[in-house]
């Protein structure tokens, strides 16, 4: 069967520097366009397992396009920078930049990964960053390259920022809305851009708006589901339902629906230290970011608001045993970094409670012996189940079996993937953001309404 998928003009030898979530996703999506790329990693277990062909992320489809760069002899993985960077046009960093506690990115990885490359590199060669980073530190990576480079090796670094989502990477890079390349010079903007096949939308820019332009899109992302929280508040003030509400700002073109969901805050390994990598820069500078910093203020209220229904609902929560199914910190992933999930099974371990959760594929090491092998074997005896990742099995959970097997009935869905009527048929008490309860609701509207009875009345 011919491949449908749209090919760059000519191929180039690829070297890719990290085989986590982007790295990995790229080097086999470059292999699948036709290049040869050359994946380093320097996690011995993560390598070993890809020697084996087994990959060590969860992420739908990446397997197969693996098995086929590696069989197609187009995609091979080494511990060697020196074998990955010789002959190579183009090397790509793809290595993490987690956050530091004071909310800039740690770029430690980067600096050891740009400074290997360039030290490794026989000739010249276009290093491209698709590690997120603040603005400035492709030419900070520049003058460590120059330092690191052989005499008579020319390093032009570059910003190539990744955009794909976990859950559907591979399918992001194959149809990205934009592909960003950022340099200082045409030369190297136009070597990276010829890795991508031409029909793909392209944008030019110089390095530092190539690098905002990632924080930047990310703030965004961050904020609309701040937003959406907020709102859904809102909503449980006014007696309005969140679902609609939202539906229907979203429906507005302008505006648009997605990422416009509430529920228990946004986390992931990318818009927390995103948002506050963004916020540290313009701290740095001494410009004021308010709208980001209130993303950030938001999504912790919005975190923290899970257990205090909790508590509002049942009690103090000592004692008690809550299920909470689901860990990731969203559907169709594995990755449990800054996972809104985590820090509510946290936190209810911090107040006495006991708990047991259960993840579709998601089993992080430190909270294993809380994990049970299934839905009901988690919500046995619990009193209340807290819905806490929107994985679809969840929206499928039979609510007659699940009330037979909890001690109390109540069901916290932050994601709101049951259905409500089938759920309180079956006898479940049902709480979701978004939906007034007698607690929340005002029968009385505010000042203005009672001002203008006033003056009908009068
Ligand atoms: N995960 C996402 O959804 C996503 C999306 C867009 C951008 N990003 C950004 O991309 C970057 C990478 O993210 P990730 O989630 O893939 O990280 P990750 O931690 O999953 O993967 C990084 C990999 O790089 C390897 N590594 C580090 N230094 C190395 C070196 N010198 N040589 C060889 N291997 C090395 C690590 O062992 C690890 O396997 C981050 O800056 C992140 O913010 C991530």
């Amino acid at each position: 069967m011919p491949d449908p998928r749209p090919h760059p003009d000519r191929t180039s030898e690829i070297c890719v520097v990290g085989a986590g979530y982007v790295g990995l996703t790229a080097a086999a999506c470059f292999a699948a366009l036709g290049h040869h790329v050359r994946c380093v990693e320097n996690d011995a277990q993560r390598l070993s397992s890809l020697h084996e062909g087994v990959i060590p992320i969860f992420e739908p489809g990446l397997d197969a396009l693996v098995a086929e760069g590696v069989e197609a002899g187009r995609l091979l993985f080494t511990s060697d920078i020196a074998e990955a960077v010789c002959g190579a046009d183009a090397a790509f960093l793809c290595v993490g930049t987690p956050p530091r506690d004071d909310g800039h990115p740690d770029l430690r990885q980067l600096a050891n990964a740009a400074n290997q490359v360039a030290a490794a590199a026989t000739g010249d060669l276009v290093v491209a960053v698709k590690s997120t980073v603040p603005p400035g530190t492709c030419e900070a990576m520049q003058i460590l390259s120059d330092e690191a480079a052989q005499p008579g090796v020319r390093i032009s670094v570059a910003s190539n920022p990744e955009f794909l989502r976990e859950s559907q990477a591979v399918d992001d890079f194959f149809h990205p809305d934009r592909v960003v390349v950022g340099a200082d010079d045409d030369r190297t903007r136009a070597a990276i851009a010829s890795l991508y096949p031409s029909e793909w939308p392209m944008l030019r820019c110089d390095r530092r708006s190539a690098e905002l332009i990632k924080y930047a899109s990310n703030t965004f992302l961050a904020l609309k589901i701040s937003f959406a929280n907020e709102i859904a508040g809102l909503c449980e003030q006014v007696g309005a339902e969140a679902l609609s509400v939202l539906a229907g700002v979203g429906m507005d073109q302008r505006i648009g629906s997605s990422f416009l969901a509430h529920g228990p805050g946004f986390g992931g390994s990318c818009l927390t230290k995103d948002v506050s990598g963004l916020v540290a820069t313009a701290e740095a500078l001494a410009f004021p970011t308010p709208v980001a910093q209130a993303v950030l203020d938001v999504n912790t209220w919005a975190r923290n608001r899970v257990v205090d229904k909790l508590t509002a609902l049942l009690g103090p929560l000592a004692g008690k045993k809550i299920a909470v199914l689901g860990l990731a910190f969203k559907a169709g992933t594995d990755d449990v970094r800054d996972s809104p999930a985590v820090t509510i099974v946290e936190r209810l371990v911090a107040q006495g409670a006991t708990v047991t959760t259960f993840d579709p594929v998601a089993d992080p090491e430190p909270l294993r012996r809380l994990r049970r092998a299934g839905v009901f074997d988690a919500a046995e005896r619990a009193e209340a189940v807290v819905i806490a990742t929107a994985w679809p099995e969840f929206a499928l959970i039979d609510p007659k079996r699940l009330v037979s097997v909890m001690a109390g009935s109540v069901v916290l869905d932050t994601v709101g993937v049951l259905d409500p009527a089938a759920a309180a048929g079956a006898g479940l008490e049902v709480v979701a953001p978004g939906r007034s309860t007698p607690e929340t609701y005002h029968a009385v509207m505010v000042p203005p309404l009672e001002w203008a009875l006033d003056a009908a009345l009068r």
